[in-house]
């Protein structure tokens, strides 16, 4: 499963890059809001410090202007993925600009038939939200589960990018669900390396080693 994170904090991501596990990023227009920054210069940060896909997601409403702002996004590096909402118009700009060879990350995906249409429209990657669909009393993960059925009863290529991921536990079920991609924001991926018991043991171990009076170098 590939890991992406969801920031649009740029010290952030250079803190994750170390780990090596990080394979993407993605941004929205709230945390690109959130961080204060200009979105081409965020842009053009993350895309020198991660060589994968780094999502960044177009506003406009209609078809000619969300596309030219597709295009000038996909501009700004090789590695931009343009993301578009799971609306009439982002499926008609996400037809045309796949067409034309730019990876396109479908948004704000809350249903199965929504996935469908994406994946028919040529994105590389469906979102589906699913933080948001518990939040509201529905089960995201049966989302995931079902994408993924529909998607390899027709042999659709479209990744599975399970978004809105708030707990180490919706990483492991997007995980068991078959979802090609996961975003996670900072915290959340932090949280996978967590559990008491490796604590607990390590701590152990740590205090016997001292016991033995050695030292490995
Ligand atoms: O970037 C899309 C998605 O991951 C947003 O998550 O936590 O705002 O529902 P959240």
């Amino acid at each position: 499963m590939k890991i992406f994170i969801d920031t649009a904090e740029v010290e952030q991501i250079k803190l994750l890059v170390p780990t090596g596990l990080i394979d993407g990023v993605t941004t929205n227009p709230s945390l690109i809001a959130k961080s204060g920054r200009k979105i081409g210069e965020a842009i053009v940060e993350m895309c020198a410090l991660i060589p994968g896909p780094i999502s960044a997601e177009a506003v406009a409403s209609d078809y000619d202007t969300l596309l030219a702002e597709g295009r000038f996004l996909a501009k700004i590096a090789p590695n931009v993925v343009v993301k578009l909402p799971l609306t009439p118009v982002g499926l008609r700009v996400c037809k045309t600009l796949s067409d034309e060879g730019t990876p396109v990350n479908v948004t704000l995906c809350f249903s199965a038939v929504q996935a469908l249409l994406a994946a028919k429209s040529g994105a590389t990657y469906i979102s589906p939200f699913i933080g948001r669909l518990d939040d509201n009393g529905s089960d995201g993960m049966e989302l995931i589960r079902d994408i993924r059925l529909i998607y390899d009863n027709y042999g659709f290529e479209t990744q599975i990018l399970a978004a809105s991921a708030r707990t180490a536990l919706h990483v492991r079920d997007a995980a068991l669900a078959g979802a090609d991609c996961a975003t996670l924001p900072p915290a959340v991926f932090n949280a996978l390396y967590k559990h008491v018991l490796t604590d607990l043991g390590l701590d152990a171990f740590m205090k016997d080693w001292i016991t033995t009076g050695q030292s490995i170098l």
